[in-house]
């Protein structure tokens, strides 16, 4: 299929629809806006409750998607229905629209349906930001979704040397590839001067001295497991045992729904509070005295932040949290997040930011305006 083109500065669509990706598109859109380009938001609907998406939005002052879809699931669909109900959209919308290049970020699966639509029509190139990470877990939806859409790239924006070698490993043209850094640094140190400013109290009552965990969960593969999910829970009494420091949970609506689903609760000392905002949710994490989690975006605010982290997870597509010091992987054995937590708590904080300087969405912005036709 062909599009013929209308625009020659490049018109460059944002297609985002979950609450990593809306965060680590800010610092793009922001950029995008303050400078008047040419661009759209196009946003899939994956993720959809309030404190999942519209917060996001209010909060980062990010302008309103111009195309809004809705691809809700019932339980019992899959990913391939997920996907196809976003491809079959998104194809309408590029087709109309005629950008010159689509902007995912990251690895799910609204991020491979974009590229893949894109693709697939002449006269659009697809960028790819956060190219390259790789978990080699195939267990992981996400990993299918990152090679997929790394190889159907245009433009790659891996967020650290490391990453850009495994690109050039995999056989991708070092011409196509753009370190730039992760926009994550830039949303952290933007938004964490904005929560300072308004300075707001903690959240969910916390007193501004009270020693706390921070905890997120909501990987596939650990939740939608009973007895990994079982497990995990027994790693957080036990931990909650050992330190007497109570754990704040804000809950991921998939790991509320599988709790429920497998009858289980949450050990005594781990707190279920609703998801938080991005700027509560950063304090959150500056003040957290140990950060457990099986999110890829938590591992590099812990990183950046210097907030000792445990991974429940066994393996991580951000090697360079473990390389500094900063992380430790502990799966769901809950002997090995016992033993993480004890190890993590007394460490130093002293490893550098291996994620960039801040500036990663005008670098993208700039590769795009200057490259792309
Ligand atoms: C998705 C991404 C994952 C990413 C995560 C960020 C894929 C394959 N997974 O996982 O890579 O780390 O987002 O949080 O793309 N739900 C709600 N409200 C919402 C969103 C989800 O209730 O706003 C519930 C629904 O029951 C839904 C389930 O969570 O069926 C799973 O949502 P889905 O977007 O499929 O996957 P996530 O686990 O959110
Ligand atoms: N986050 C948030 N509120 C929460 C939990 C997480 O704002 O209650 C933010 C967090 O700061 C990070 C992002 O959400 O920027 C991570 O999203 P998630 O863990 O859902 O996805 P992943 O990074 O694993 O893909």
């Amino acid at each position: 299929m062909a599009v013929k083109k209308k625009h020659q500065r490049p018109k460059i669509a944002v297609v985002l629809g979950t609450r990593p990706e809306i965060i680590k598109m800010s610092p793009v859109i922001r950029y995008l806006e303050r400078f008047k380009k040419d661009y759209f938001i196009v946003h899939t609907g994956q993720h959809y409750s309030f404190e999942m998406d519209r917060l996001f939005f209010k909060e980062l002052e990010l302008p309103e998607p111009k195309h809004q879809l809705s691809v809700h699931l019932a339980p019992s669909q899959g990913h391939g229905e997920h996907l196809g109900r976003m491809l079959s959209h998104l194809e309408k919308i590029f087709l109309d629209e005629k950008p010159s290049v689509i902007a995912v970020q990251g690895d799910t699966n609204t991020v491979l349906a974009g590229a893949l639509v894109a693709s697939k029509i002449h006269g659009i190139q697809v960028a790819h930001v956060e190219a390259g990470l790789r978990s080699y877990d195939r267990e992981m939806p996400e990993e299918i979704n990152r090679i997929l859409t790394d190889h159907i790239s245009d433009y790659l924006f891996p967020p650290t040397q490391l990453a850009k070698k495994i690109l050039l490993s995999e056989g991708i043209s070092a011409k196509k590839i753009h370190v730039t850094g992760n926009t994550i640094v830039d949303a952290v140190v933007q938004n964490m001067k904005i929560a300072e400013k308004k300075g707001l109290p903690m959240p969910y009552g916390l007193k501004t001295n009270e020693p706390f965990f921070l905890m997120t969960m909501h990987r596939q593969e650990n939740v939608d497991f009973k007895d990994r999910l079982k497990a995990i829970l027994i790693g957080l009494s036990r931990v909650h045992e050992h330190f007497k420091i109570p754990i704040i949970f804000p809950m991921h609506p998939r790991t509320e729904k599988m709790l429920k689903t497998f009858g289980l609760t949450l050990p005594a000392g781990v707190r279920h509070v609703a998801p938080a905002g991005f700027l509560d949710f950063l304090r959150l994490e500056g003040k957290a005295k140990l950060i457990l989690s099986d999110s890829g975006g938590v591992q590099e605010e812990a990183c950046i932040l210097k907030v000792p982290c445990v991974t429940l997870r066994t393996t991580t597509e951000r090697p360079e949290t473990l390389t500094t010091g900063g992380n430790v992987l502990a799966g769901y054995d809950p002997v090995k997040i016992l033993s993480g937590a004890k190890k993590m708590i007394s460490k130093k904080a002293v490893w550098k930011n291996p994620f960039g300087d801040g500036r990663s969405g005008e670098r993208i912005v700039q590769i795009l305006e200057n490259q792309a036709t």
